[in-house]
């Protein structure tokens, strides 16, 4: 574990010399590895810091809105990209190149916004785990192997590098960050992408984003698990009414961790599953079928892609 007060001096030091008098764009998408990087680096560099959301069009539902309450005290720039991104990904249905697409998208937006104001340094919260499985080959995290080759940011600055989650929550208490912030469920900067075996369309995006509402709020409050959520497999045969339907195959994702490097899956009594599964049947009527995935990590890495 990190001396928090240590590490909170030595990284406002280490952005104030890496970003000098440049203006820095962020990527803040209201996490908390994000929100501690934010916290950070507006104590580093002031008014030089650019905090910017980007609405992926993969978030969860009420995310935007919820991001700009938040975050209404600082100036947070809030960017629509949904029609880009799902043009970037139509068509794709390799998991890497899915990532690779978003990653690569992020920095394209990114970089558009950092020519407005003439910035040429990129700040994310980029964390330890997300280095070890993108250099590890297990996947590319949207946010280091996921970045495209040739970008023109000419410096990249991610103080939380370091840190497990665990750590970086501290820091987000040591830092006096709201504990809504501090203690919420990890979210995947791809988003729901990850969460969708295949192409991604507008439509499964649409239901995967229902579905994981209702999980969170069956689970969240009631376990507090690390993680839970919602994930599209495919179609399957369902009956609804007296018709035979070509449904969707939902699963329910639930698991207890300790930095996201391996995790067990949820021990969650079998009626309240039953009844999240009727939930999302009769909310969402393309949804034929619910499944309640017990893998633990590894074999299954937590997200689906
Ligand atoms: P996996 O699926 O690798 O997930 O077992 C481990 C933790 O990392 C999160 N995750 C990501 N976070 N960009 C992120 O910011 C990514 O590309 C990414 N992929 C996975 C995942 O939600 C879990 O908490």
């Amino acid at each position: 574990m990190v001396n928090t007060e240590k590490f909170i001096t030595k990284s406002i030091a280490g952005i104030k010399t890496a970003a000098g008098d440049d203006k820095v764009v962020m990527a803040l998408s209201g996490g908390v590895d994000s929100s501690v990087c934010a916290a950070l680096a507006a104590r580093a560099i002031g008014d030089n810091l650019i905090p910017i959301y980007i609405d992926t069009g993969l978030m969860r539902k009420g995310e935007t809105e919820r991001i700009r309450t938040l975050f209404n005290h600082i100036h947070l720039q809030v960017v629509d990209a949904a029609d880009e991104f799902l043009a970037s990904l139509k068509g794709i249905t390799d998991p890497e190149e899915k990532r690779k697409a978003i990653g690569e998208r992020f920095i394209r937006v990114f970089e558009r916004e950092a020519r407005k104001v003439g910035a040429k340094c990129l700040l994310q919260g980029t964390i330890y785990p997300d280095r070890i499985e993108s250099e590890g080959g297990i996947k590319s995290h949207h946010n280091v192997g996921g970045m495209p080759l040739h970008m023109e940011f000419t410096k990249v600055i991610e103080p939380i590098c370091d840190l497990y989650k665990d750590e970086v929550r501290e820091v987000a208490g040591a830092l006096g960050l709201p504990k809504e912030i501090q203690h919420r469920m990890p979210f995947p900067g791809p988003g729901l992408a990850v969460r969708i075996i295949g192409e991604i369309t507008k439509e499964k995006v649409d239901i995967i984003r229902e579905a994981n509402w209702i999980v969170e709020d069956e689970l969240v409050e009631k376990y507090r698990p690390w993680q839970c959520f919602a994930a599209l497999l495919g179609l399957g045969t369902g009956v609804k009414g007296d018709n035979r339907i070509h449904g969707w195959i939902v699963a329910i994702r639930a698991v207890n961790s300790r930095d996201g490097m391996t995790a067990d899956p949820l021990d969650i009594p079998f009626e309240h599953l039953v009844k999240i599964g009727s939930r999302i049947t009769a909310d969402i009527p393309r949804v034929a079928r619910v499944v309640y995935d017990i893998t633990a990590k590894p074999p299954a890495t937590i997200e689906y892609e």
